[in-house]
């Protein structure tokens, strides 16, 4: 696998330090609470591991899987829930726990959806954030990092389904695009 180290990049040591500011910055804000971290399938699964066990606050999980952008790395503009919540989210402290916000088109389809659950209180928290993309205005309460428009693979993020288990962020290489 290339370790590439030209263009983009978030190491895993400044992962780490940022995923520890954000459980932070979470537990302060649920303190003496129990929040249900909803997870989003696939790509979030890495982020949620890791920033569930710097929480403070004690905290359950649960899982979303929604449709991915196939094997292109434009979005559709679809959601389709491929497998919706185990349990009722009525009166709980909901954190919905995304990769990316890029276009926002399914986060804000999810956050409208949970919000007609009658949580107690729905946040996102993003781990990354292509702001310039957005299509979509959507709430984020908690962001990781602000990136640019790139097509970015690590830490849960795929290409075709590729590269999730990289410890790090960086660029879909021109070779890799052509790749598939
Ligand atoms: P949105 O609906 O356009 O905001 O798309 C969000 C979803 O698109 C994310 O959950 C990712 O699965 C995927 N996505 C968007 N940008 C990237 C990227 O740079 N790399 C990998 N996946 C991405
Ligand atoms: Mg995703």
């Amino acid at each position: 696998m290339t370790n590439q180290k030209t263009g983009f990049f978030i190491s895993e040591e400044e992962i780490k330090k940022r995923v520890k500011e954000l459980a932070a910055q979470i537990s302060r804000d649920y303190q003496g609470k129990r929040p249900l971290l909803v997870g989003i399938l696939k790509g979030a699964f890495i982020f949620l591991a890791d920033l569930i066990r710097e929480l403070d606050v004690e905290a359950e999980v649960d899982f979303l899987a929604v449709s991915s952008y196939g094997k292109a790395t434009e979005t559709s503009g679809e959601v389709k829930i491929l497998k919706d919540l185990s349990e009722s989210i009525e009166g709980r402290d909901v954190i919905i726990v995304e990769d990316i916000v890029d276009t926002g088109l399914t986060l804000r389809y999810l956050y409208d959806l949970l919000s007609t659950r009658k949580p107690e209180s729905l946040k996102i928290c993003a781990f990354l954030d292509k702001k310039e993309r957005r299509i979509v205005e959507v709430p984020v309460h908690y962001i990781g990092f602000q990136v640019p428009d790139k097509f970015l693979v690590g830490y849960g993020l795929d290409f075709a389904e590729r590269y999730r288990q990289l410890k790090y962020i960086r660029e879909l290489t021109p070779e890799e695009v052509n790749s598939v």
